[in-house]
């Protein structure tokens, strides 16, 4: 068995990030502090059987985002109140984001508060989701609306449950790991560019070394910034594209990751038309990572390859109403180079939605 990699992430306290193949079965003593299970379905009959998870008492939840509902949450703290856990308890959420979004938020209310590990078992909640303490249910007036910040105790981020994952769901991490390399810079681009059979192929140890670099630079982030007040929003690249993109295809149609892959892509374009972009190599560099990995480099090729029309008038009315607009005009993330962004940017990003 090769050894885990470590991050940790300098929070108040700070935590440490397990990252590896076979992590599970190798965290035994990690996980033994655990009291309770909190786990999507499906990741539990796929990983359940774990020594470390089969004997403690668990909560089942609906697979993936049908978990975020207030209904949800109310039966998870139903379960903890039935297992009588008191304030010592520790309690793990497996699963992909939705299942740590959801066990998190239940451990932060827990009593006002028990720890909780993470048990990420999806690319993109292992290099985004389970690190930084951000925990969420889904409100009828929109997602994540009701929340906490809780960091966790312990992310144990096993490779081996990439294998399983669905090619739809791998590609969604693919993209948060290709807006990780642009927030980074140079180092873990070139990472990329160097694996990129391998890290298509899921090798567990080529995706434990860049699973590894994304968790470093999320960490670096987040502890400079643990409630998202200002260096934070560096995570947001791509996002005010990638999130009006989800909402004019319709929630759940487009993967999160791959509207992010292709809103990585407006915004490099509108970088380079505003006269930010400093490196001119790094749209193209980009958008060849971007096909290799089998992501959209931008809305045209998004367009294509989604059968979604993504009409820019309806883009446009979706970024007004982003949680992160100013008096309805969006704000954006655009890349000067690899690892140099500038934040704020107020545009039309009109022309760029074509
Ligand atoms: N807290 C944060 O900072 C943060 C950051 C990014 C995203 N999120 C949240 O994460 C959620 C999305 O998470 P996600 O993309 O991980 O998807 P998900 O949790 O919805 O899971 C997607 C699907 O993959 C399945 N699955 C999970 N692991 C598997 C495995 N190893 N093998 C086979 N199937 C598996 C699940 O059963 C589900 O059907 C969203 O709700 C989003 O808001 C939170």
């Amino acid at each position: 068995m090769s050894e885990l990699r470590t991050v940790t992430v300098e929070t108040s306290p700070p935590y440490t990030v397990f990252v590896g193949p076979n992590a599970l079965a190798a965290s035994t003593d990690t996980l033994a502090a655990a009291s309770a299970l909190i786990a999507d379905e499906r990741v539990f009959d796929l990983f359940g059987d774990s020594p470390a998870l089969s004997e403690l008492p668990r909560h089942l939840l609906p697979e993936g985002e049908a978990a975020k509902t207030i209904s949800q949450l109310e039966r998870a703290l139903n379960f903890l109140c039935e297992e009588a856990l008191d304030r010592s308890a520790s309690i793990i959420a497996l699963g992909g984001g939705a299942a740590t979004d959801l066990g998190g938020l239940a451990a932060a209310m827990y009593l006002r508060g028990v720890s909780w590990i993470a048990c990420p078992t999806t690319l993109l909640a292992m290099v985004d989701a389970s690190v930084g303490g951000k925990t969420a249910v889904n409100l009828e007036s929109g997602k994540n609306l009701a929340g906490s910040f809780h960091q966790p105790s312990a992310v144990i981020a096993d490779t081996t449950a990439l294998m399983t994952l669905s090619s739809t769901e791998y590609s969604s991490g693919l993209g948060e790991v290709l807006k990780t390399a642009l927030i980074e810079g140079e180092e873990l681009l070139a990472l990329l560019e160097a694996n990129v059979t391998a890290i298509v192929t899921r090798h567990a140890d080529v995706m434990a070394d860049v699973i590894c670099r994304c968790v470093q630079t999320k960490a670096r982030v987040v502890a400079a910034d643990p409630l998202e007040a200002e260096q934070r929003k560096v995570l947001n690249l791509g996002h005010t594209f990638a999130h009006a993109i989800e909402q004019a295809a319709g929630h759940g149609v487009i993967p999160h990751g791959v509207a992010v892959a292709a809103g990585c892509g407006v915004a490099l374009e509108a970088a380079a038309a505003a006269g930010l972009l400093q490196d001119a190599a790094l749209p193209e560099r980009i958008r060849a990572l971007s096909r290799d990995l089998g992501l959209p480099a931008d809305l045209a090729e998004l367009r294509d390859s989604t059968g979604c029309a993504l009409p820019a008038d309806e883009l446009i009315a979706a970024m007004r109403h982003d949680k992160k607009s100013v008096a309805g005009a969006p704000r954006f993330v655009l890349p000067r180079a690899a690892g140099d962004l500038a934040l704020d940017v107020d545009l039309d990003p009109t022309p760029h939605l074509s």
